[in-house]
């Protein structure tokens, strides 16, 4: 048995690059050693190493050969063909954040670099309209179902290590690429760089829920299933050094050469030098058209619908924030608000109560155009609502009084179930505004819905608001290029025992008066594609983009890793359905980086009450 060991092992291999590679995510060589490896130096950075790739007929295989010694790297050009011994590893970025990571295919310790030949020409690997195309739907077989199937991590990448189909399923696509340099023709930015200056980007290969703006809008796909755009892919640092520019959604850069590689949870290319920006589109949207006409006899409704992000009296952004109410809103009828603070904003002192942080609002607000706005909101029990600690962030109603009452107030507690009751032929609430069983274990830690009763003034039509703010999307979600599949979606449960107490509570007005006005708008924190999450409260209400038609391409309210999504929804009951608009906002998804107000788009909505 040794000896077979002995036979068939030898210490070191003459390999291609191509069986290094293999193909599947990970090297079947990985650990071993081997002699001779010849390729093509295609790039090299002083960091980083260089890349060597197959030009042979057989294969296009190409690998990166890490080094940062000066004085290896000084012994390759790019153009050279060379060999060397080195030895195969799978890198994966170390730290917590990284847990959920694909590991890299790399040479490690070269060594025996001998040059066989220089001058050679380097030719780039086209990724679009005339060359390869990234699959456009799915990113990997073990997704099944799609990439928000529940339960997720039901299996690894690395563990299964499936054979690549890099015509079917995007990760394939890219794995197959690792190592390569491609050259990737009329990259558009899907949105602005993060703080390391990456950014997102689509070629001119062909791509699906492109929208207006030239973003990439998460979708459901052509079979009904989710679709989260495996054709974007990230541009990282040059290996020059150089920065990458100021980029926003719809930006084009030129043409971008670089090296396809896997880091920081994602497929990324590593472009020779930064690309620079042919053209920006700085177009602002709004104001919104949706607005009262005039002489309207109360049978229109308009409501806005904003999270604001940790507002308090004296944020920063509250000026702004009022002024996009005024300016771009147009003071609708009611703004469904979410993350108001309290007084005392970040400090955990106690105070639960914000009605400095809604009148200072209100003030700003009447400030740019004469509206001012009443406000309705219940305080939280200190602490218990999840948020920044001590800043009891709460969701909140403003309301135009000269539209609008609430109808019979009666202010809840924070522990106080509302419940909807028929008064005389009209609807009432036990607590007018209230919360939605707020003892519910569905709401541990977390905001509780808020309802209110509003009338018309002027026709004395009723519309219940139930404001929301589920559950937070967890900033430790698993990478959509990571290791668990389908991907951790860590807050899902919270979110799928949430929206069936919504739903029931709206069940329950329906059943009293089959033609109530029920909106139901604010922050889901989920994807609408994930129909277990919504299924509960769509068995009742439409969603507002449903019954405006809104194209697909153009529902979202915010901007997360390249993807244009819809959180911020809101939902209305059969009498508001027919002639239904809305318009979102794209105040801050198209915005450049450092020049956002919060980090969501408002939306704006009109219906009719009669
Ligand atoms: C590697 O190449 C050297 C030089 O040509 C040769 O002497 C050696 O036998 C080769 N090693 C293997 C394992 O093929
Ligand atoms: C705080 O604001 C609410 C309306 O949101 C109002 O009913 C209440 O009277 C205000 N409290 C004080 C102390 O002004
Ligand atoms: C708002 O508060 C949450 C919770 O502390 C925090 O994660 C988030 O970064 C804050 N946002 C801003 C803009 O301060």
């Amino acid at each position: 048995m040794l000896l077979a060991l002995l036979i068939f092992l030898p210490a070191a291999l003459a390999e291609t690059i191509a069986e290094i590679q293999g193909n599947t995510f990970k090297s079947p060589l990985v650990g071993r050693s081997v002699t001779n490896v010849s390729g093509l130096v295609t790039a090299k950075s002083a960091s980083a190493g260089f890349w060597i790739a197959l030009t042979d007929s057989s294969s296009d295989a190409a690998i990166q050969v890490f080094t940062a010694d000066p004085a290896v790297l000084s012994q390759v050009t790019p153009g050279d063909i060379v060999t060397l011994d080195a030895k195969v590893s799978e890198f994966l970025r170390l730290g917590n954040d990284y847990v959920n990571s694909l590991t890299l295919t790399e040479l490690t310790s070269p060594t025996n670099i001998r040059k066989l030949s220089s001058g050679n020409t380097v030719t780039p690997i086209v990724v679009g309209a005339d060359g390869l195309h990234p699959p456009t739907q799915q990113f990997t077989s073990l997704d099944v179902g799609g990439p928000l199937t529940i339960p997720n991590d039901a299996s690894k990448l690395m563990t299964a290590n499936p054979t690549l189909q890099p015509t079917q399923y995007g990760l394939d696509f890219w794995e197959s690429l690792v190592g390569k340099l491609v050259k990737v023709t009329v990259p558009t930015s899907l949105g602005r760089p993060n703080r390391f200056k990456d950014f997102w980007i689509r070629g001119d290969w062909p791509s699906t829920g492109v929208n207006a703006r030239g973003g990439l809008t998460v979708n459901l796909g052509s079979d009904g299933l989710p679709d989260l755009n495996p054709e974007a892919v990230v541009v990282g640092k040059p290996l020059d050094g150089t920065s990458n520019p100021d980029v926003r959604m719809g930006t084009t850069v030129s043409e971008i050469v670089g090296v396809v590689t896997y880091d920081f949870e994602f497929y990324r290319i590593l472009p020779l030098t930064a690309p620079t920006v042919l053209a920006n589109n700085d177009a602002v949207q709004g104001p919104t058209t949706l607005t009262v006409p005039e002489n309207d006899a109360g049978c229109t409704l308009t409501f806005g619908d904003y999270n604001v992000e940790n507002l308090s009296w004296n944020s920063d952004h509250l000026p702004t924030a009022a002024s996009q109410i005024a300016d771009f809103l147009k003071t609708p009828d009611i703004v469904f608000l979410q993350e108001i603070q309290d007084d005392s904003g970040g400090s955990n002192n106690g105070v639960v109560t914000s009605n400095r942080t809604m009148d200072a609002l209100v003030d700003a607000i009447a400030s740019r155009n004469g509206v001012r706005y009443s406000h309705t909101y219940i305080s939280p029990s200190n602490n218990q609502d999840g948020g920044a600690n001590g800043g009891n962030i709460r969701v909140a109603f403003l309301y135009r009084p000269e539209r609008l009452k609430l109808v019979n107030p009666n202010y809840g507690g924070p522990l106080d179930k509302t419940e909807v009751v028929n008064n005389n032929g009209k609807l009432g609430l036990t607590f007018n505004p209230g919360r939605i069983d707020p003892s519910n274990s569905a709401w541990e830690g977390t905001r509780k819905p808020l309802v209110a009763l509003f009338e018309s003034i002027a026709s004395g039509q009723q519309v219940i608001a139930i404001n929301i703010h589920d559950s937070s999307k967890s900033g430790d979600d698993s990478s959509l290029h990571g290791n668990p599949r389908p991907p951790i979606n860590y807050a899902v449960q919270k979110r799928l025992a949430q929206v069936p107490v919504i739903a029931d509570f709206v069940k329950s007005i329906l059943a009293l008066k089959s033609d109530a006005a029920v909106i139901v708008s604010g922050d889901f924190n989920e994807f609408i594609q994930l129909k277990a999450v919504f299924d509960p409260l769509t068995a009742h209400l439409k969603s507002i983009d449903d019954a405006a038609n809104t194209p697909a391409e153009e529902r979202y309210t915010y901007l997360f890793n390249g993807n244009a999504q819809q959180l911020d929804l809101a939902f209305i009951s059969p009498k508001l359905q027919p002639g239904a608009e809305v318009e979102h906002l794209h105040i801050n998804t198209w915005s450049r980086l450092g020049t956002r107000t919060p980090d969501h788009d408002p939306s704006v909505s009109r219906v009719k009450l009669c």
